[in-house]
């Protein structure tokens, strides 16, 4: 096998051969020898997987750059290591080295369904959201003409922006855009109704701003899309990193993400519902199957990243000990990352608001983790600097939100994000505070 199942966080491990939890097939995975059975979430367990963070001699630093890409646990980058170092092929049925190949990629996908509640067939996995999307807005351009619509708004990242106003663009169609309110970091539900006609084809939002945290009314607005006759597309990449994500209760056609945002190793990942993907016709060479998902996949996969992807769901599943189907496992991790980070988040935001001169962004009802903030004294790359010397990771810039960052006025510094992971703690938070204190009380 290309590499062993691994499963979520816990004490050193032994390996042995038991029945996967699904009781598909007998698989090795690390049994933990003394499982801590607890409803909390247990911070520390979890960091012991992330030997980066240096929590043993000599401390790493704090890292609040995870909206840009998570640090990877242990048991992700050794997958990776375990499929390159089995006898691995290209996927075909006759050797071991090539059914390692072809389990590595059956595994990602049955792994990502189970992460966003999704059917397997329409699992199409790349090398980047951005590039999954640029190729399917070139696939569903083929359709659009002149006096056809697409809507875009002006929260989300440009990877679900300029692909769909290129893809417009060449086919002669008008681009719509849906704009948020900068006050309150709010994208209202009625200005993308506004922007609907009979002659819309596509509506592309995301489910969480990664400059901002705010989380629109993705259910909401797939209704008005779909009652216009139109197709979804929503960018789940910051919201994957922190929902249980259930692509059906969200009536998302197409939801696209990136496991490095979640624990994962670097690559990309666009569930479609298999229907919508089956009439579709993507450009294509004839090595690639005519099957969905593999008609949307071009040349040979990263097949060791696939494992990754795999052990970073299953080591999803197991961050707080839970029984049941592995889905099952993800959306109790989940509640339990949730609660854990949001009252992280609410001590930063506390603390800043009391700081002076400073301008919290992120307002939204409903959002994630994530905190965008400018300064009355300070340049946000200063304070990101400073931040540095304290070893406190948190960037400052636009994030490739360009719209959002124009429309919520800030300059080409942009604002200082400040972003939550699963692995942050309240020492993190302490010295985060201690050096926003430090340069922003000496102003
Ligand atoms: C919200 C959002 N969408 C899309 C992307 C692009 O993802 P990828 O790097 O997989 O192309 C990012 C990356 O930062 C992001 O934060």
């Amino acid at each position: 096998m290309p590499a062993s199942p691994h499963h979520g966080p816990g004490p050193p491990a032994r390996t042995s051969t038991t029945l996967h939890r699904s009781g598909r097939a007998p698989v090795e995975h690390n049994v933990r020898v003394t499982d801590t059975v607890s409803t909390t979430y247990d911070v520390a367990r979890v960091r012991a997987h992330f030997p980066q963070l240096g929590d043993g001699p000599g401390l790493g630093a704090a890292h609040f750059d995870g909206p840009g890409g998570s640090q990877t646990p242990d048991v992700v980058a050794q997958a990776v290591h375990d499929t390159l170092l089995a006898p691995l092929s290209n996927d075909d049925e006759v050797t071991p080295a090539e059914r390692n190949a072809g389990r590595a990629v059956a595994g990602a996908r049955s792994a990502v369904a189970d992460l966003l509640n999704a059917d397997p067939r329409g699992i199409v996995l790349g090398r980047s959201m951005t590039q999954l999307t640029m190729d399917l807005a070139r696939t569903l351009a083929q359709e659009w003409g002149p006096g056809d619509e697409v809507v875009v708004t002006r929260l989300d990242h440009d990877a679900n922006v300029r692909p769909w106003t290129i893809a417009a663009e060449r086919a002669g169609a008008t681009v719509r855009w849906v704009d948020f309110d900068a006050g309150t970091a709010e994208l209202d539900t009625g200005q993308v109704e506004a922007a609907l006609s009979d002659r819309t084809r596509l509506v592309a939002v995301t489910a969480a701003s990664n400059l901002l945290g705010t989380r629109p009314d993705i259910p909401a607005i797939a209704a008005l899309v779909h009652a216009a006759g139109a197709r979804l597309y929503v960018d789940g990449v910051h919201y994957a990193a922190h929902v249980a994500v259930d692509i059906e209760a969200l009536g998302a056609d197409f939801f696209a993400c990136s496991p490095y945002k979640f624990l994962g190793p670097h690559c990309g990942v666009v569930a479609g519902r298999p229907e919508v993907l089956e009439p579709l016709r993507p450009d294509k060479l004839m090595p690639s199957s005519n099957q969905v998902p593999q008609r949307f996949e071009l040349g040979t996969p990263a097949y060791e990243l696939l494992a990754g992807v795999t052990a970073a769901v299953d080591f999803l599943a197991g961050l707080v000990p839970g029984e049941g189907s592995r889905r099952e496992r993800l959306v109790g991790s989940f509640a339990a990352v949730e609660e854990h980070e949001d009252r992280l988040r609410a001590r930063i935001e506390e603390h800043l608001l009391g700081l002076p001169g400073v301008t919290l962004h992120s307002r939204a009802a409903r959002r994630t983790p994530t905190l965008l903030a400018t300064f009355a004294e300070r340049d946000p790359q200063e304070v990101r600097r400073h931040l540095a010397t304290r070893n406190v990771n948190a960037p400052a810039g636009s994030f490739y939100a360009y719209e959002a960052a124009r429309r919520l006025g800030l300059g080409s510094e942009g604002g200082l994000r400040v972003g939550l992971a699963p692995y942050n703690d309240d020492r993190d938070v302490d010295r985060l505070l201690e050096a926003l204190d430090e340069c922003l009380r000496r102003a």
